[in-house]
């Protein structure tokens, strides 16, 4: 039996993250993922694209290894790729945060929610309240940070919150309102409205706003705007986001968070001794990236709608009802038409009756909401167009059986 400490034990078993005999528990990505390559399905379960992103981007990362940059870095990140970011955020959203002071680099979008969590939690009666469905890893990053996390539901079909149950759930013990937008797993953009309550909310009860934007460049409407632009907001705010998806180079782990000095060294403080520093090679070559063209990010809105719509109408020849995304790499689908129950049994049997993969809408909530959301299905429409084609062509076959 192992020797993990119990008290670490109880929260990572109540986070979901260890089974009752102590192995690591297993997760439907993992479950599914096999499934797709023992029976040949189209995977559209895990959200990585499966094309590499712009060449220019690559090959800077192979000249910064010829060229020698194999050594730590500053703690904070290469110059070149924070005075990028900044220029990053003055080009789309007229923010200008100071290289100096006020942006870190980190390894993902996953270590700066990590040490933005565990630097800003203090107490374990401090509350994170997230809009659920949500990202796997801020149920498990706040329970391991020793807080609570407080959830305001999406619904279907729009996935927009209620801003009553918004407002009901911040309060005075709330130290965190962790927004991610646009939003997996939904596919929700927020709409101003929403974006000022949070705004509101958080001064009203003098909480920090997190935002994770790391679907930025994926907003198929009107542009993304991040919650910091809010001049309430700003001096609230730490903004992250990460090269991740922008870049088609998932694996990369390249992030960041950018916001108030105070905030930032507060997160950097917690961030060195987690990574120190991510990969100095690929920092130069997302540095390089984030100066490409307008064109560059104005095609990657315009593709990701595109391959959107191609895997809405194979979800709707299906049978399936769909939630029209307005942004992200997913659609969300209602699998009740065809006669399901539960998405899991649903996701586990669809690699065999279609010979495609999608996730459980109930891998991203907490148990006692599971109901909410017991018939829908998240697919992700962030691989090439054959691909997406196939996959529509394989669904056809569930409405015409
Ligand atoms: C909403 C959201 N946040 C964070 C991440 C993780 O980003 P990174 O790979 O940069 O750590 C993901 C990745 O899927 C995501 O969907």
């Amino acid at each position: 039996m192992s020797s993990v400490p119990g008290a670490w034990r109880r929260t990572a078993e109540g986070a979901g993250l260890l089974s009752a005999d102590g192995s690591i528990a297993p997760t439907i990505f993992a479950e599914m993922t096999e499934l797709a390559a023992e029976t040949g399905a189209v995977n559209l379960g895990q959200g990585f694209p499966d094309e590499d992103g712009p060449a220019d981007v690559l090959e800077a990362a192979r000249k910064a290894i010829a060229d020698g940059a194999n050594q730590y870095t500053p703690g904070r990140g290469v110059p070149s790729l924070l005075s990028a970011i900044a220029e990053h955020q003055e080009r789309f959203y007229g923010l200008a945060p100071d290289p100096a002071t006020e942006i870190v680099v980190t390894a993902g979008a996953t270590e700066a929610l990590a040490a933005t969590l565990l630097a800003l939690i203090d107490s374990p009666d401090d509350e994170v309240v997230v809009f659920e469905p949500y990202y796997d890893s801020y149920a498990a990053c706040v329970a391991l940070a020793g807080a609570r996390l407080r959830t305001v539901p999406l619904e279907w079909p729009d996935f927009q919150p209620d801003p009553q149950a918004l407002a009901d759930a911040v309060t005075d013990r709330t130290r965190v309102i962790l927004v991610n937008d646009p939003h997996n797993p939904t596919g929700a953009v927020f709409s101003p409205e929403i974006r000022a309550e949070v705004a509101r909310l958080a001064d009203e009860h003098d909480a920090i706003i997190v935002t994770d934007e790391v679907y930025e460049h994926m907003s198929f409407g009107a542009p993304h705007v991040p919650i910091a632009t809010l001049p309430e907001a700003a001096p609230r705010t730490l903004t992250i986001s990460s090269a991740g998806k922008t870049f088609s180079a998932t694996g990369w782990k390249i992030g960041w968070v950018h916001g108030p000095a105070d905030l930032v060294t507060a997160v950097l403080t917690v961030k060195q001794f987690l990574t120190y520093v991510p990969a100095s090679p690929l920092q130069p070559a997302i540095a390089a990236g984030l100066r490409l063209p307008d064109a560059f990010f104005a095609g990657l809105a315009t593709d990701m709608g595109a391959k959107a719509a191609i895997l809405g109408s194979g979800l709707r020849a299906a049978g399936l009802e769909i939630s029209e995304p307005a942004g992200s790499y997913f659609t969300v689908a209602d699998a009740a038409p065809l006669g399901a129950r539960d998405a899991s049994d649903f996701c586990r049997e669809l690699p065999r009756s279609a010979g495609v993969v999608g996730v459980p809408l109930t891998a991203f909530v907490t148990p006692e909401n599971r109901d909410r959301y017991a018939t829908l299905v998240r697919f992700a429409a962030c691989k090439r167009v054959d691909v997406l084609e196939e996959a529509s062509r394989r669904l056809a076959a569930l409405s015409a059986g």
